[in-house]
């Protein structure tokens, strides 16, 4: 399937409207796509013990997992923020992404009303991970 990253993008950032960050005001977008084009968004959702918040891409991750669709299922993920620069994924957020997206997943950032876009992957942005594997024991 050939993705509209452009596209992608614009859910991404129409996500980040929703965001709920009234202590940092940093607003976070995520959108995932499925092979049948079907979208999941999410937004960075904060919390006063601040250590609850939940990062944009996980809440996408979490949604399209909540709604069945499976690793396989995803092709990518696109992130906005609407600072000035690209702004990449955390650390939690990107052992998440080893955990529910492929090595190969496509990972887009986008920020502020830019159309350059910068294309990575799971794999580029998190190697040498931690993943189930280790958890094999025969
Ligand atoms: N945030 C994300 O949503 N994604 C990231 O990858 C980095 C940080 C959010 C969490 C918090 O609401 C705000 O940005 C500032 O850290």
């Amino acid at each position: 399937m050939n993705i509209d990253f452009h596209e992608l993008m614009n859910n991404a950032k129409d996500a980040a409207k929703n965001s709920y960050s009234p202590f940092s005001r940093f607003a976070v977008g995520a959108a995932v796509i499925t092979p049948s084009g079907k979208i999941y968004k999410g937004c960075n959702v904060e919390n006063a013990s601040f250590g609850l918040t939940n990062c944009a891409e996980r809440t996408c991750m979490f949604t399209a997992y909540a709604d069945g669709v499976k690793k396989e299922d995803i092709e990518a993920i696109a992130i906005y923020t609407p600072q000035d620069h690209a702004v990449f994924p955390c650390g939690a957020c990107r052992q998440v992404m080893v955990e529910l997206l492929s090595p190969e997943c496509k990972v887009i950032i986008g920020y502020k009303d830019n159309e350059d876009i910068v294309i990575s992957s799971v794999s580029e942005l998190i190697p040498f991970s931690f993943t189930s594997e280790e958890l094999k024991n025969d």
